[in-house]
């Protein structure tokens, strides 16, 4: 209801304030920040386990632990555990008591719990997204959120299909309050939408449905254009740039290559060629593009085929901090907040806040804190494309100290000692700078005829 009345107001405004005029098109009041704010947070992977309980028996604690041992559960949740509820709430009770205001928040997915296929079914996980759903509604009831399907919003986990289902038709009925009836079309038939932003004119949010692209998606196996979503993607991004608008990308599975393991895409090989082709086609109308998934903080530069950045990626870290047996690193849970030039909503900072999960545990209190906030910890100007290009060749110096401190922040400062090696680092480091499978295994190729002189 109160997002009907934000709505109606920066309508309102709109109709009064033409654009061009330079007037701050949405009042304080009734839901829109001033206009000046420019800022919108984003969350991502958050994962809950309603199983999650302490209890002495530590392979009890939580179903997604998979029968081993929990290694040291708290009230907010443990390592070898995906989110206790508490651990949610407090994420979102600190972004909204943390004083910044917001135009706008994106939630780029994967809600329901790592675990075995058989202990879910298609109502459990409607039901953990109409959970999250809910809480996020029931605290910010005036703030517009931008959600994006993850590859575990599903059931069976990463098959999300081509064509409608049980879960899109759920999701685009939960989502209702806050995209219009376009975008609840889209939604409901391949799991993607592209909807304006209230509070912010000319700027449109395009979420797509990446899971389709995704390696273990056996239903698009072979699919030239699963759901027809290039095809779609392309006609939008074709008349936000007739409309002389902005756009910012969101997605769950994220375009380029992993950081980590062995030279692979986050997504099917062919997919990510597609999409980089159209992202580089309109990189003049995206202003940014945002994603989750790998559950680390990680950023990315498109550049053109000549070799020019012309697009800034960035991959937000998990609020779960859950991490497998065998794994040594995991991340601490983070949300972050964006800063955009209000006027054409290019990107000028980024501020990364976390939590110290052992320390909430110790003290039985959550006590979210500032990470980093980007230009300031890397001395850029801003996030604009030509800048984090200039950071990533610092980074790829020998022994940069910059990269010593982004390969922390990496993991949500959980290891200040975790070393990055040779090998890593050149995957790190020719995953930030090509997206595209030629320059990304050029770069590969230079890294090793460097190392091995
Ligand atoms: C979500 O689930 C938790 C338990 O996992 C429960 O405590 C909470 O009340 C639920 N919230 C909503 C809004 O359904
Ligand atoms: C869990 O810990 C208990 C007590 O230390 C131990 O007896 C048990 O073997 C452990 N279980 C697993 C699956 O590691
Ligand atoms: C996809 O194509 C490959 C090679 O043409 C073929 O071997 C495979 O059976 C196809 N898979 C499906 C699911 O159609
Ligand atoms: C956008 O569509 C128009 C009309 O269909 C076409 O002429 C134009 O080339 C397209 N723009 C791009 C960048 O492809
Ligand atoms: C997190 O808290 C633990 C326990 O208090 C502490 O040892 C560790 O240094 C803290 N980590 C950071 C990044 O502050
Ligand atoms: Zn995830
Ligand atoms: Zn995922």
């Amino acid at each position: 209801m109160a997002l009907l009345g934000a709505f109606l107001c920066c309508l309102l405004a709109a109709w009064h304030a033409s654009p061009g005029l330079g007037l701050p098109l949405a009042p304080a009041v009734g839901g829109c920040p001033a206009r000046a704010a420019g800022q919108f947070w984003h969350v991502t992977d958050l994962h809950l386990d309603p199983t999650y309980h302490i209890t002495d028996d530590h392979t009890k604690v939580c179903a997604s632990s998979k029968g081993a041992n929990a290694s040291n559960p708290g009230p907010f949740g443990d390592v070898l555990c995906d989110s206790p509820y508490q651990l949610i709430m407090s994420a979102f009770d600190f972004i909204k008591n943390s004083g910044q205001e917001a135009s706008f928040m994106i939630w780029t997915g994967d809600s329901p719990p790592h675990v075995p296929v058989p202990e879910l079914s298609t109502d459990t996980v409607i039901k953990v997204i109409t959970n999250m759903t809910t809480t996020v509604q029931n605290l910010f009831p005036n703030l517009q959120v931008f959600p994006a399907l993850g590859n575990h919003d599903y059931w069976p986990q990463d098959q999300l299909p081509i064509a409608t289902s049980k879960v899109y038709n759920a999701v685009a009925k939960l989502w209702k309050p806050w995209l219009d009836e376009e975008a609840i079309s889209t939604l409901s038939t391949g799991g993607f939408y592209s909807q304006k932003v209230t509070c912010n004119p000319n700027l449109r949010i395009i979420s797509l449905n990446t899971n389709l692209y995704y390696g273990p998606n056996i239903v698009t196996l072979n699919k030239t254009d699963p759901a027809n979503q290039f095809e779609w993607l392309e006609k939008t991004l074709n008349s936000s740039q007739q409309n002389k608008e902005k756009v910012y990308i969101i997605a769950h599975v994220p375009v380029g290559y992993l950081p980590f393991s062995s030279g692979i895409p986050a997504m099917r090989q062919y997919y990510n060629e597609k999409l980089i082709d159209i992202f580089r086609r309109y990189s003049s109308v995206i202003a940014g593009q945002f994603y989750g998934h790998t559950h680390r903080d990680s950023i990315m530069v498109l550049s053109d085929e000549k070799g020019s950045p012309v697009s800034s990626v960035f991959v937000a870290p998990a609020v779960t901090p859950v991490k497998g047996v065998l794994q040594r690193e995991t991340n601490n849970p983070g949300v972050r907040l964006f800063r955009y030039e209000p006027g054409d909503y290019t990107l000028s900072d980024m501020l990364q806040y976390y939590l110290n999960l052992t320390e909430a545990n110790l003290k039985g209190e959550s006590n979210w804190k500032l990470e980093y906030v980007l230009t300031q910890t890397y001395g850029i100007e801003d996030l604009q494309p030509q800048s984090l290009y200039g950071l990533a060749k610092q980074f790829s110096m020998l022994g940069s100290q910059q990269f010593t401190k982004y390969y922390n922040y990496f993991f949500v400062s959980y290891d200040s000692s975790a070393i990055c090696d040779k090998k890593c680092k050149a995957l790190q480091i020719c995953a930030i700078m090509n997206l595209d499978h030629i320059s990304y295994v050029d770069c590969l190729k230079q890294y090793y005829i460097k190392n091995n002189n």
